[in-house]
């Protein structure tokens, strides 16, 4: 089997952010997909390990954020590898609060979900989500996964569904 076919697959970037009481957190993730349109629904695929993991699973929503190519590669690297268990991830990035989900400021759009069901996996939790709302927030182009590691030259932790050995 060669692994690097499922390379050909194409995906968007995103943070996908949920809220624990009173305080935000959330994670990168490139496994966002729209799953119906009546009613609209997206589903994302998040590891049983990620701290967004089992906030999301107490919250019952999340918002998805997703990225331009010009985002600041720092949000990227606070979001995607490093954990909300042990840091404030919303401490320097600006963000507003949209029906008390957060919203990264520098997102291209945003779209808030409430869960309606989930998928476990041996590692991810499928979240299918209704949304409940979506916005544009400016038309600068979207980040694709591929631009991500091919302009960019990111990678992608183990906790990432896509992650190759
Ligand atoms: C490019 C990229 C794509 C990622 N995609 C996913 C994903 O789809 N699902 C996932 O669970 N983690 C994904 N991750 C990993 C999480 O963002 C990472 O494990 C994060 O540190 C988890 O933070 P948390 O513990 O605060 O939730 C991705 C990371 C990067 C950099």
């Amino acid at each position: 089997m060669d692994k690097t076919a499922l390379n050909k697959i194409s995906y968007g970037m995103y943070i996908v952010c949920t809220k624990n009481n009173d305080k935000f957190c959330g994670c990168v993730a490139n496994s966002a997909m729209q799953i119906t349109a009546e009613p609209a629904t997206i589903a994302v695929s998040i590891n049983h390990n990620n701290y967004t993991n089992e906030k999301i699973k107490e919250c019952g929503e999340f918002s998805i954020c997703v990225l331009p190519e010009n985002i600041n590669p720092l949000t990227i690297g606070t979001f995607g590898f490093r954990s909300s268990r042990d840091f404030d991830k919303f401490e320097n990035t600006k963000y507003f609060i949209k029906d008390g989900l957060p919203v990264c400021e520098d997102a291209c759009a945003y779209i808030l979900c409430k869960v309606i069901n989930t998928s476990e996996t041996n590692t991810h939790t499928i979240f299918i989500g209704k949304i409940k709302d979506c916005e544009i927030l400016k038309n600068d182009p979207p980040m694709t996964y591929a631009y991500y590691h091919n302009i960019i030259k990111g990678k992608s932790p183990k906790n990432a569904p896509t992650y190759i050995s």
